[in-house]
């Protein structure tokens, strides 16, 4: 196994409730370093931006209304397998579906508001990687 860097995004709903300390931990615990990390209250043309691989979907709205409605945490993290790992650790998208002790069944409230963003492939990660932060912001 690789070691990697993915991108990950603590959302409105978690910083709301003041659970970035939480969700770090379970990172830290499942052996993923946090290597860049800060506080952002994204714009919507940095939402649109962002998210405008789902531009199409019907609730491409509904989701960028929910991404500037509150700061996000943006953050890079580093590990073996982390694309992989960081999806695991993060559970599925819908916290319903969600497997014990992952981010999203313990925190999250709903398919919308379901306090995480990882990463989904090793090149969409270097993508998201420098949509938000210059190398020189990345500490490993
Ligand atoms: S995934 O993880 O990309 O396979 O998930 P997907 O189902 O394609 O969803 C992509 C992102 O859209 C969010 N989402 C929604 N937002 C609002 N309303 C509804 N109904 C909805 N369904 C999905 C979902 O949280 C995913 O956000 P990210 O930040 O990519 O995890």
């Amino acid at each position: 196994m690789a070691v990697e860097r993915t991108l990950s995004i603590i959302k409105p709903d978690a910083t709301r409730r003041n659970l970035t300390g939480k969700i770090n931990a379970v990172i830290e615990e499942a052996g993923l370093r946090i290597v860049a990390q800060k506080r952002v209250a994204l714009t919507r043309a940095q939402a649109e931006g962002f998210y405008a691989v789902h531009k199409e979907r019907s609730f491409f709205g509904e989701l960028v209304d929910f991404m500037v409605s509150g700061p996000v945490v943006v953050q890079v993290l580093e590990g073996e397998d982390a694309v992989v790992k960081y999806r695991e650790v993060m559970g599925a998208t819908n916290p319903a579906n969600a497997e014990e002790g992952t981010i999203r069944k313990q925190f999250a409230e709903s398919i919308e508001a379901n306090s995480v963003h990882g990463s989904d492939s090793l090149e969409n990660a270097a993508i998201e990687i420098a949509y938000f932060f210059a190398q020189t912001e990345i500490v490993g």
